[in-house]
């Protein structure tokens, strides 16, 4: 049977009951408005969430009239397959003109070249995969290592998974920032690339890039910044008067740099820069083949057909924005974050984890913080829980600047904390999974629950 409706919502399936089930394509089309009107209800029901300024991270831009205005150059090339060079020329000016617009507000020179990919995790999966490409044509080396910051993002160990590279993990100081020390003791004759953060996912915090650079150089090795949360807010951070520790391509050693276009960037999702300085790192990861039956084949990066839609929309983003427009949202998002950092350190029970511009993170000595985030959550605020310490974050991006949002926090963070005092049940709901209140997670019990719970997310019901 091709639809069914199921009557059991359920947290994963809330539309179970509402909507129809489709398990096979159905035999006759289904008018187009009842498909759009659909799609309508879920989505504006969906979008209120991050629409309402309560939400941390996820959701970078949230100006509607921005979204149609991409929506239009995006449909100009929904279609368009941009391998196919010929017949779209365009997807040359426009993936081109992103990266040097990119690579100019990272401080690139005439040396630096990049690819535009999928997101965050393929410019990183993408990136390690140069580093090992180029460790072994350059140096020969058959088993390559990585030096990674244990705060840096878990995209790194995918690729280090997916490509047998071997990481070290650095540990980090008591500031939350990569133990240089440890790097340099750990650097061998393997090591293709170090890693460092601008800003890391956790906190928010600049590695000591420097001082990163400067290993990188003495030893003649890579250095990828991770820029893909930070990539496009830190750089407008000094001028409006947050100073930041040097981060991007102008530090001596840094060879590659990502920075997401649709975080930050404000594009649609499904798009990163990644750069590459000097530019022929780049094709140490281009894939050729020459003998196949279907004809010759080249390709510059991990996909295969890609939509110029993407491409269209990140490039309008870019321009509509200007650096007037990012300057803007900037200032709003870093006066917002400041006001969110001084209700946390109007608390004596909470701790700020370092001092970032933009995403607020702190912790509890005398409070489990996930009581915290219950009493945040009962009031609608959905914060990110971090583990190592148990700790949470709030990211702040445009929809958080609305008038009257972090004054609404802090008035929410008090009760929260009151209730974390005196907490209906002793576990908290919320980040019970890796935070377990100090009790060492059973991993493999929780690897088993998290498979189940990725099996389920691909399945109707
Ligand atoms: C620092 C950092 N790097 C990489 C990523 C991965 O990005 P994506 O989710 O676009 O793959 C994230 C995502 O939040 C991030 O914060």
């Amino acid at each position: 049977m091709s639809t069914t409706t199921s009557p059991k919502p359920s947290p994963l399936h809330p539309y179970a009951g509402r909507f129809d089930v489709h398990t096979s394509i159905p035999e006759h089309g289904i008018p187009r408005e009842q498909i759009l009107d659909e799609l309508r209800q879920m989505s504006t029901e969906e979008d209120r969430m991050g629409d309402s300024g309560r939400v941390s991270g996820s959701i970078y831009s949230g100006d509607h009239d921005h979204y149609g205005f991409l929506i239009e150059a995006f449909g100009f090339y929904a279609h368009a397959n941009v391998l196919q060079r010929d017949m779209y020329p365009s997807a040359t000016k426009l993936e081109a003109e992103i990266i040097a617009m990119t690579a100019s507000m990272l401080h690139g020179d005439d040396d630096t070249g990049g690819l535009i990919t999928s997101g965050g995790t393929e410019s990183l999966v993408t990136a390690m995969l140069t580093y090992r490409e180029w460790g072994r044509s350059q140096k020969g080396i058959t088993e390559p290592e990585v030096i990674m910051p244990v705060t840096a993002h878990p995209a790194l160990d995918k690729a280090f998974h997916y490509f047998g590279i071997k990481v070290i993990k650095a540990p980090v100081t008591a500031e939350f920032l990569v133990d240089i020390d440890f790097v340099r003791e750990h650097i061998g004759r393997n090591t293709v690339a170090l890693i460092g953060s601008a800003g890391t996912y956790p906190h928010g915090l600049i590695d000591p890039i420097p001082a990163l650079g400067q290993l990188a150089l003495e030893h003649g090795i890579g250095l990828h910044v991770d820029g893909c949360l930070g990539g496009f807010i830190l750089p407008w951070a000094d001028e409006l008067g947050y100073p930041v520790a040097p981060f991007d391509l102008g530090v001596a050693g840094v060879t590659s740099m990502s920075a997401d276009t649709h975080k930050y960037g404000y594009a649609l999702k499904g798009s990163s820069v990644l750069l590459f300085k000097p530019k022929s790192m780049r094709s140490e990861q281009y894939f050729m083949i020459a003998g196949w039956p279907g004809g010759m084949y080249a390709s510059p990066s991990m996909g295969g057909s890609r939509s110029g839609g993407l491409i269209a929309a990140t490039w309008a983003s870019m321009l509509a924005l200007g650096k007037e427009g990012y300057r803007t949202i900037a200032a709003d998002i870093f006066r917002t974050a400041a006001e969110i950092k001084a209700a946390v350190r109007s608390h004596p029970e909470l701790l700020l984890i370092g001092d970032s511009a933009f995403n607020v993170a702190f912790r509890s000595d005398v409070l489990d913080i996930f009581h915290v985030n219950d009493g945040l959550a009962q009031r609608g605020w959905r914060m990110n829980g971090l583990q190592v310490p148990p700790a949470l974050h709030f990211c702040v991006t445009r929809p958080n600047t609305q008038a009257g949002v972090s004054e609404a926090f802090a008035h929410d963070l008090t009760e929260a904390i009151e209730y974390a005092k005196n907490p209906p049940q002793q576990m908290p709901i919320s980040g019970a999974m890796y935070g377990a209140g100090g009790v060492v997670p059973d991993h493999d019990r929780i690897f088993k629950m998290l498979v189940r719970r990725l099996d389920a997310m691909h399945e109707v019901q």
